[in-house]
């Protein structure tokens, strides 16, 4: 077991700060880096930071690589609240990344497990993942492997929990409208990038981050699997890190 490095900063605004750090280090280190990418709230800072460097011409994402940790079953690229739109808005469609080079698990597949074990083929053949951005789910899922994920767990269609659906209705009109399920990369998937960096920042992560951290290692806590990877960081803010003590 190896230790998970902390980095632990004031508030959202800093720990986004530290995260972009991390990516603006990967991508001058090696333009041609393939990024694992994550959606939800905890990264939208994060982003729109990434967009000011490259806009201030101080950073080039033209020849990186891009792989999204997950879609929605069902909701095409075009929808407001697909994963696809999520990052052309916040991210691809205002830098210069190369479209022929970002990818997402494609949710709307009539073959949803070819559709996953394309996508590991995908990354297989880009290289593998040089550096993937997690965020944290307060049950502790990691992509959408939600409690009961397993160790070798690889791109896939699962079902959404409850507690995750009712966390990301504030994204939909209604929570109705949320999709029951995902297509996701798994935990083995995850464990195999060279460098993972999670953020989570908030009072309702802190729980699931002292479990992730400290306590055992198991599918009931998806993210305790990072315990088992080798060059795991976790950038939380004083609220998220207010368990560990
Ligand atoms: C998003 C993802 C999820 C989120 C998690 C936290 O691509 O894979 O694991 O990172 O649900 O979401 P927020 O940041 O909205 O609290």
């Amino acid at each position: 077991i190896n230790v998970i490095e902390l980095e632990i900063v004031a508030d959202h605004e800093s720990a986004s700060a530290r995260l972009a750090g991390c990516i603006v280090e990967q991508v001058r280190r090696e333009p041609a880096s393939v990024l694992g990418l994550a959606t939800g709230g905890t990264p939208e800072r994060t982003y729109e930071l990434l967009v000011e460097k490259v806009r201030a011409g101080h950073l080039s994402f033209s020849q990186a690589t891009t792989f999204n940790l997950d879609e929605y079953v069902g909701l095409p690229p075009a929808h407001p609240q697909s994963y696809h739109a999520y990052m052309r808005s916040r991210l691809f469609g205002e830098t210069d990344f190369d479209p022929k080079r970002t990818h997402l698990p494609d949710g709307t597949a009539d073959d949803l497990a070819k559709a996953g074990e394309q996508y590991e083929a995908l990354i297989t053949e880009a290289g593998g993942i040089d550096l993937q951005l997690l965020g944290l789910g307060a049950n502790g899922h990691i992509g959408f492997n939600e409690p009961g994920a397993t160790e070798d767990s690889r791109t896939r269609v699962v079902d959404l929990t409850e507690e995750t659906i009712a966390a990301n209705a504030r994204f939909f009109e209604a929570p109705e409208d949320v999709p029951r399920r995902a297509l996701t990369m798994g935990i083995a998937t995850i464990l195999e990038a060279r460098e993972i960096v999670l953020i989570a920042t908030g009072e309702s992560k802190a729980e699931a981050v002292e479990r992730a951290v400290r306590g055992p290692v198991t599918s009931q806590m998806p993210a305790s699997f990072l315990q088992q990877h080798s060059s795991v960081t976790f950038v939380l803010d004083e609220a998220a890190a207010s368990l560990l003590g």
